[in-house]
Formats: structure tokens, C-alpha cells, sequence
């Protein structure tokens, strides 16, 4: 385990199950649909990444990038669009990939610029969620797990942009972060 952890959440082996099993379910509800499959940058790209070989329907793959926490552990509740996606999806079945849902506020406020581009659906997939810390009313449709009130990295998620490689999901130390 990395030295500035506390501990491991969620192992190797419980990440690649889960993916596993939500790259099923997408399989299956998305059988003759237009998928486009819409990382957010850069939490989700290692999630993304397992998560595509395990949906056995075409897809596109297409990337946003939004400002949500910069070096801190707070949400400033400001979200801005760094990068838009590069094709339109008019009458496209579009499925976000995040890594966590937090506050909620990111993917309220991408739920509703991405509705008004008309596509013909709007999914969210994410790897974790922290309930307890919801600000505004959000319900992913794909789940991994939920997880408690802790600042957790690893498998994409960072701390001022480290630790985005660990293969596992880990607490971080306090002493490594400012709250
Ligand atoms: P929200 O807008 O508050 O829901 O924030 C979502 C974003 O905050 C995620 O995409 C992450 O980049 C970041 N975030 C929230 N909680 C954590 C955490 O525990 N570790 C790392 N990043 C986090
Ligand atoms: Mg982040």
C-alpha cells in the first residue's frame, strides 16, 4: 500500500469485479442504441478505460473536461467547461462516465448543458458516490459503490494530481491534505 494511505477502500480485484459486472448491465440495456460513452476528465479515465472492454455494443467514445476542485478538498461550486466534447449528439445515447459523485453540482450542471444538445438519452455511470454529501439532487443510473464521507484517490481519482495511478482505491493520510 502507497505510505501516505490509510488504507485500502477498494482492492485491484474488487474494482475489476465491479467493472465487470456494470459493463454487463450497460451491454445489455444498450443492445441496438446509439452509445456514445462520455468521460469526464480526468478522474474517469482509468475506470473508462476497463469499463469500454467490458461493453460488447459499439460505441463512440468522446471526452469532456470541467474544473471542479483544483489543489483542494472543498467544491467550489463553480463549474466551468475546460474542454467540450468533438462531435454533436443529436439523437445519441449518451452515457457519462464519472468517477465520483460528490456534491452532485458537476454533473447537475453537465446533465443540463448536455439535455439541451437534444440527444435521444442522457445516463450516468459512476464508479463511486458519497450520498451523505449531496448539495443538489442527483441519482446516477449505474452505480460501482457508495462510499463514506473520506477523501479517497486512486484508479484516476487525485489529490492535487497525484496518485491518479494507483491500481487500487485508497483513504488518504490528513496529514497529506488540507481540509
Ligand atoms: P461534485 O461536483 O462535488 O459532485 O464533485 C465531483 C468531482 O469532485 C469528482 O469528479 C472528483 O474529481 C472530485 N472529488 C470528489 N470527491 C473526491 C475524493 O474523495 N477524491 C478525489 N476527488 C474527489
Ligand atoms: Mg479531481
Amino acid at each position: 500500500m502507497h505510505k501516505h494511505l490509510d488504507k485500502i477502500l477498494l482492492s485491484e480485484e474488487q474494482l475489476q469485479s465491479k467493472v465487470r459486472e456494470l459493463g454487463a448491465r450497460i451491454s445489455s440495456d444498450y443492445q441496438d442504441k446509439n452509445l456514445v460513452v462520455l468521460g469526464i476528465l480526468k478522474g474517469a479515465v482509468v475506470f473508462l478505460a476497463d469499463l469500454i472492454r467490458e461493453i460488447k455494443v459499439p460505441l463512440e467514445l468522446d471526452f469532456m473536461a470541467v474544473s471542479s476542485y483544483g489543489m483542494s478538498t472543498h467544491a467550489s461550486g463553480v463549474v466551468r467547461i475546460l474542454k467540450d466534447l468533438e462531435r454533436d449528439i443529436v439523437g445519441k445515447d449518451v452515457l457519462i462516465i464519472e468517477d465520483i459523485v460528490d456534491t452532485g453540482l458537476t454533473l447537475s450542471y453537465l446533465k443540463e448543458n448536455l439535455r439541451a444538445r437534444n440527444p435521444a438519452s442522457l445516463k450516468i455511470c459512476t464508479l463511486l458516490d458519497k450520498p451523505d454529501r449531496r448539495k443538489v439532487p442527483i441519482l446516477p443510473d449505474y452505480k460501482g459503490y457508495n462510499i463514506p464521507d473520506e477523501f479517497v484517490v486512486g484508479y484516476g481519482l487525485d489529490y492535487g494530481e497525484r496518485y491518479r495511478n494507483l491500481p487500487y482505491i485508497g483513504v488518504l493520510k490528513p496529514e497529506y491534505y488540507q481540509d
